[in-house]
């Protein structure tokens, strides 16, 4: 299987606030739906009750692709999507389920990506050109003697999308 992970990221790895985004960018939802449409995609329950709700209940699967919850609440139960309550549950789970040339997303948040950067195979950041200095939570550092850029795809802002934006792949070294 290989590991990737996916965010959006201000000028000092900012990523939310108050378990919401800090932009609007029509340009990277599409881009974060074409990268991820029919693959599996693991998140935080924070991340996951941020995506909206379910006939009134917070928490809100993405359609077309295997959600799976991270959680360390043991009465935590969803009828809707997959819930683990530990890494090595999700690892044992994915092994399982998935082909060697499979990818797997972790889609966030915060404390999520932090537990998987190290073991991540690939990283697709969106850099966001701005600094957000009410965030509260924020991506990992992207230690360049880790990952080289395998490709980068800059855009300029435009009437839709405020901030330029750059999509970058990267690869551990
Ligand atoms: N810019 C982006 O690309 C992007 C992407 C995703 C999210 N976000 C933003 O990130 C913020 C949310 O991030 P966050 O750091 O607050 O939360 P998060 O990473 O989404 O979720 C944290 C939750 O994950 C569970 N968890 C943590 N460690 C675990 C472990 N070892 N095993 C099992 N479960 C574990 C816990 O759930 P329980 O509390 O239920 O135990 C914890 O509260 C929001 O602002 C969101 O909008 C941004």
């Amino acid at each position: 299987m290989i590991l990737s992970i996916i965010s959006a990221i201000g000028k000092n790895n900012e990523i939310g606030m108050k378990n919401e985004l800090l932009w609007n960018l029509p340009i990277d939802m599409k881009h974060f739906r074409k990268t991820t449409s029919g693959h599996p995609v693991i998140m935080g329950q924070k991340t996951f009750e941020s995506l909206g709700t379910t006939n009134g209940v917070l928490g809100r699967p993405l359609p077309n692709r295997r959600n799976i919850v991270l959680t360390l609440d043991k009465e935590f139960k969803r009828g809707d999507c997959e819930v683990v309550y530990s890494i090595e549950e999700l690892e044992g789970r994915l092994k399982d389920t998935m082909e060697d040339d499979e990818e797997a997303f972790i889609i966030g948040g915060g404390q999520i990506y932090k537990l998987f950067i190290d073991k991540a195979d690939r990283l697709y950041i969106t850099h966001v050109d701005r600094e957000f200095p009410d965030a509260d939570t924020f991506f990992p550092v992207i230690d360049p003697t880790v990952w080289k850029v395998a490709s980068e795809d800059k855009h300029a802002k435009d009437e839709e999308n405020i901030y330029d934006t750059s999509f970058v792949i990267y690869e551990k070294k």
